[in-house]
């Protein structure tokens, strides 16, 4: 993929496929600068009428002359455009682009820009959606075939000394290499994304961005008494790994975000076995982990001046009969003892462990991201992220940064009221607090080894995979988190 910038005006470029945008009367934009003879060629075209009604909706022509083809694509009205419907016709257009021969595009930038969105927001969006949406997972079929979509995108613009666009299309690519990264990770199988696999990636991205990795291998994860991950692992041949990522970019004086990601590479419930059917998609079970490391990709690409430390728990939580078992009473790192009463709630197990060691960076801000209940994606379906989060700040900053990067997140409430129905009549707490407010109780157990640093967690359960015919991971919620440290490091 390539992204250039053109400033010629458009009757001097030729292209396979021109993106054109139409609104609600059936007009091209009226700035874009066309010939005569071309815009009345095309607007013999939309006259006919075949462009559906909605937005973001695509029509491809074939042409004769400059450009083969044109893409028309329906906007409305380009004055009440917003962020989230252009990136959506974004989206639909590479999508459409993926089933024909094209290797250059012409997308001339001003019929999309208006009072919110400038010229670099056109290009960021542009350029995170090719790269988005040309990604094919990385296969394991024998009979592999070569990728189509690789194509160069030439933003056509006024003048060519445009920051504001250079910026855009560097960050969408940035963002969007860490999404299919994300993206990679979890569609693996977890007979190879195991946690020695991920520890791999770890030490790759350290190699090629100057960051650190370390990686602490079981004796060193008993060494510094994490009782509690410990005991997850326990059913599993495979031995667990403490991932640590250090992207040290900032003023030495100023503190650390930490980014925590449970990575259960496959969790079969444990003894606390999980039906059988779509077990298969508990392999997405480190996709908080992975997007940690895709951030982390991201924030390298960037060279963000900030100081970002990635902390992953990774491991598998298996049946055995050495596995952990309900009624198991465990010491986690804290101290606090675990009444483990169901082990299919194993991520909080792992995460607490993690959360602890993070008090050691002295952080500004930690946050743990997490596949972490099937409550969630009751609670919030497959559209928002859940945050959780006693920080007013901090949890509007994420959601504006979701809202902003249209990776969107919903906040939900960890009030005290929920904490009594973690009590255990053995521990200092249990595992689990019953069928109401899953994901709320899940939030409540991880609260309590938070107490020193301002904290959030996001619960990415209905959002980092879609099911069914497009199974898949989805790269979320990178972007999201790229535009709070983005944003962060702006400030
Ligand atoms: N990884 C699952 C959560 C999950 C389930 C994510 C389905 C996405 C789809 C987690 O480890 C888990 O099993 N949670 C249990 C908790 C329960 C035992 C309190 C759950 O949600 O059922
Ligand atoms: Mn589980
Ligand atoms: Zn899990």
């Amino acid at each position: 993929m390539k992204f250039q910038l053109k400033s010629d005006s458009i009757s001097k470029l030729s292209a396979d496929i021109i993106i054109l945008a139409v609104n609600k009367s059936n007009d091209l934009c009226s700035s874009t600068s066309l010939s005569k003879t071309l815009r009345d060629a095309l607007n013999l075209i939309i006259k006919l009428d075949d462009l559906p009604k909605n937005t973001g909706s695509i029509n491809i022509e074939h042409m004769h002359g400059e450009f083969k083809r044109v893409c028309f694509v329906r906007i409305q009205n380009q004055d009440s455009l917003d962020e989230e419907d252009l990136l959506k016709s974004a989206k639909n257009i590479f999508k459409k682009l993926k089933s024909i021969k094209c290797g250059t595009v012409v997308l001339p930038v001003n019929q999309f820009v208006n009072k919110k969105i400038n010229e670099g927001t056109v290009a960021n969006l542009f350029t995170k959606a090719a790269i988005d949406e040309s990604y094919e997972v990385n296969s394991l079929k024998s009979d592999k075939k070569a990728s189509k979509n690789n194509y160069q995108i030439n933003f056509q613009v006024n003048k060519l000394d445009s920051n504001a666009i250079k910026l855009g299309i560097k960050e969408g690519h940035a963002i969007a290499e860490g999404m299919n990264l994300t993206k990679d990770l979890g569609n693996l199988p977890p007979n190879i994304c195991t946690p020695t696999y991920l520890a791999n990636q770890a030490k790759n991205i350290a190699k090629d961005f100057k960051m650190k990795s370390t990686i602490l291998s079981q004796k060193q994860i008993e060494k510094l008494k994490m009782g509690s991950f410990l005991s997850v692992a326990k059913g599993s041949r495979l031995e667990p790994k403490f991932i640590i990522i250090e992207h040290k970019k900032g003023k030495k004086s100023s503190k650390p975000v930490v980014l925590v990601g449970k990575g259960i590479t496959f969790d079969s419930g444990g003894i606390s076995l999980k039906p059988g059917s779509a077990m298969d998609e508990m392999k997405y079970d480190m996709c908080g982990a992975a997007t940690v490391l895709g951030v982390m990709k991201t924030i390298g690409l960037l060279n963000l001046p900030l100081n970002v430390v990635g902390l992953i728990p990774a491991c598998e939580n298996m049946p055995d009969g050495l596995a952990v078992k309900p009624g198991d009473i465990v010491t986690s790192m804290s101290g606090q003892t675990i009444e483990i009463l169901n082990t299919d709630a194993e991520g909080r197990l792992v995460l607490c462990d993690a959360l602890t060691y993070a008090e050691r960076y002295k952080p500004e801000t930690v946050i743990d991201i997490a596949t972490l209940t099937g409550a969630c994606v009751i609670a919030l379906g497959h559209h928002a992220s859940a945050v959780f989060s006693k920080s007013d700040e901090l949890a509007n900053d994420l959601l504006a940064a979701g809202k902003k990067s249209i990776d969107k997140a919903w906040r939900m409430p960890l009030w005290d009221e929920y904490q009594p129905l973690l009590n255990s009549n053995f521990a200092d707490i249990a595992n689990i607090g019953g069928r109401a407010a899953g994901s709320i109780t899940a939030a409540c157990f991880l609260s309590r080894f938070t107490k020193k640093y301002s904290w959030a967690h996001i619960d990415i359960a209905g959002t980092a995979w879609n099911s069914g015919a497009n199974k898949g991971a989805t790269g979320r919620p990178v972007s999201l988190l790229s535009q709070f440290l983005m944003h962060k490091s702006k400030k």
